[in-house]
């Protein structure tokens, strides 16, 4: 690890374990904290991991594990071999931008790297900057928030990844957010932060981090070094690029490439119709060139289908089966999703057009009232499958049911040594009364078999049926069977 040293000046090798949270790309803050920096990774090894979380995105996959790996590669080899920056032909960075729809991956894919990767990382909306920084926020705050990422080890933030969302809307043309010369001026200052720049750590208007400096220096009496350098900082922003279509669409068809004109698109054609985007098709949308020169690699990402969903659900390291399930195990509840029943998950969450966001809904539409009823019934299984996902409320009712009818006929057992078992009438009847007076069944049965409890332990039986006839006039019933267990015996 000797060379290494001057890599990582102050961070000890944590050593790498795999995420067990890989799949929840969405942090509990958004945020990750640095592991350890693992700067020999090779393009293949890093794809190969991704390979394992990421569903049917290969060339996105492909084409950001090269670039990532090389990016942190070269630094290392700079290092390594004392290049100084001088000496580097320029300062050639593999900014990435990604174009894709919601929910297929971009967010993920890009944490997946950092996570592995082990820098620190941080996440931004584009949305949320002004050119000023006094509306919203300024573009330099992600740097000074990679810092407080890398626990104030600024050399460790100077090789972190920013990671820019909905980068779109900072675009100039007409029908987008904000006045057109805001969003270039904040194009021009994220341009800068990409090409190379020195960021305060104190913010020229915060009295109270301009404070904290002056506190900082004289507890220890020395003013610290307080700029970061962005020049190593991997920039990868990404939106969705509402309309580029037309724009690509537009400029194909002038070149008699007879792509469909004026007709809805589907969100394959879509997609497909991405991968043709060029540095003109984006100053067409409203991009500064200067600023697309600063994003040398673009990677368009696939719609995922219902079958790509289907196989998002069946991974072993699927995020939203091993939080439901984590869920329900919080509350002692073992829960089992049946094959056919993630097909039908699939299905459902397709027709949401949300890609993979779609399969946390479809999971939590089915699953929010057993939640909810579950834990209070003692029920400790709850397998998920199509009669489930159809008719949720109705197999809910039956469970909760049939474990109340199992809980007391335990509870009678205990109490009399006597088995108890329901005919189908009984059970009609049962949840007609407890529908009716919104009562639990289990109460209702105390209620009903109450004398039962002490009256059948006089009859030396072993089992007893309970009928309509029982639940009716319980009484009458158990006199009458005292009765006749009692004449039989004097007849013996
Ligand atoms: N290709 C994929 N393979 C496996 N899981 C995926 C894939 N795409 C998305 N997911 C799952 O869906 C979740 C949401 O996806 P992600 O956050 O990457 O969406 P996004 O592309 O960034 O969309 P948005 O534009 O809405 O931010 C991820 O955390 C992950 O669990
Ligand atoms: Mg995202």
């Amino acid at each position: 690890m000797e060379q290494q040293k001057h890599f990582q000046p102050d961070l000890k090798s944590i050593p790498k374990t795999e995420p067990e949270d890989a799949g929840h790309a969405e942090g509990k803050d958004g945020t990750r904290k640095p592991k350890g920096i693992d700067f020999t990774l090779k393009p293949e090894e890093l794809e190969s991991y991704l390979n394992k979380y990421v569903v049917d995105q290969p060339e996105a996959v492909e084409v950001m594990a090269t670039k990532i790996c090389t990016h942190f590669n070269r630094m290392r080899y700079e290092i390594e071999n004392n290049i100084s920056h001088d000496q580097t032909l320029g300062n050639i960075k593999s900014n990435i931008l990604m174009i894709g729809p919601t929910g297929v991956g971009k967010t993920f894919i890009i944490k997946l790297i950092a996570d592995r990767i082990g820098v620190p990382f941080v996440k931004g909306d584009a949305t949320k900057f002004s050119e000023t920084g006094y509306v919203g926020g300024d573009v330099e705050d992600l740097v000074r928030e990679l810092v407080k990422e890398a626990d104030d080890n600024i050399e460790l933030a100077e090789y972190g990844i920013v990671y820019i969302d909905e980068i779109d809307k900072i675009a100039s043309s007409p029908g987008h957010w904000g006045p057109d010369v805001s969003r270039t001026g904040v194009q021009r200052n994220l341009l800068k932060l990409m090409e190379e720049t020195e960021v305060d750590m104190k913010v020229p208007h915060d009295l109270a981090s301009q404070m904290e400096a002056v506190v900082q220096a004289q507890r220890t009496g020395k003013a610290e070094r307080k700029k970061v350098n962005t020049r190593n900082i991997l920039f990868v922003v990404s939106g969705a690029f509402e309309g580029l279509e037309e724009i690509i669409q537009k400029r194909l068809s002038k070149r008699g490439m007879g792509f469909k004109s004026d007709v809805g698109l589907t969100p394959t054609e879509k997609a497909n119709l991405f991968k043709n985007t060029t540095t003109r098709d984006l100053i067409n949308y409203g991009f500064e060139s200067e600023f697309i020169g600063r994003l040398p690699v673009t990677v368009t990402l696939n719609e995922l289908n219902e079958e790509s969903l289907f196989q998002i659900l069946k991974n072993p390291n699927c995020a939203v089966i091993k939080a439901k399930k984590r869920e329900f195990k919080s509350y002692g509840i073992e829960l089992e999703f049946a094959g056919d029943a993630l097909r039908v998950l699939a299905e459902n969450a397709a027709k949401e057009e949300t890609g993979a966001r779609g399969l946390l809904s479809a999971v939590e539409k089915v699953l929010i009232r057993f939640e909810k009823k579950l834990p209070s019934t003692g029920i400790d299984k709850l397998v998920v499958n199509c009669q489930l996902i159809e008719n949720p409320l109705e197999v809910l009712q039956d469970l909760t049911f049939n474990h109340s009818l199992e809980f007391y006929t335990e509870y009678f057992e205990s109490e009399t040594g006597i088995r108890l078992s329901f005919t189908d009438d009984a059970k009609a009847m049962i949840t007609d009364k407890v529908a009716d007076k919104e009562s639990d069944t289990t109460a209702y049965l105390e209620k009903q078999l109450k004398d039962f409890i002490f009256g059948s332990k006089l009859m030396g039986i072993e089992e007893l049926v309970v009928s309509v006839e029982i639940l009716k006039d319980p009484q009458l019933v158990l006199d009458r069977m005292i009765k006749e267990a009692y004449d039989k015996k004097a007849q013996q």
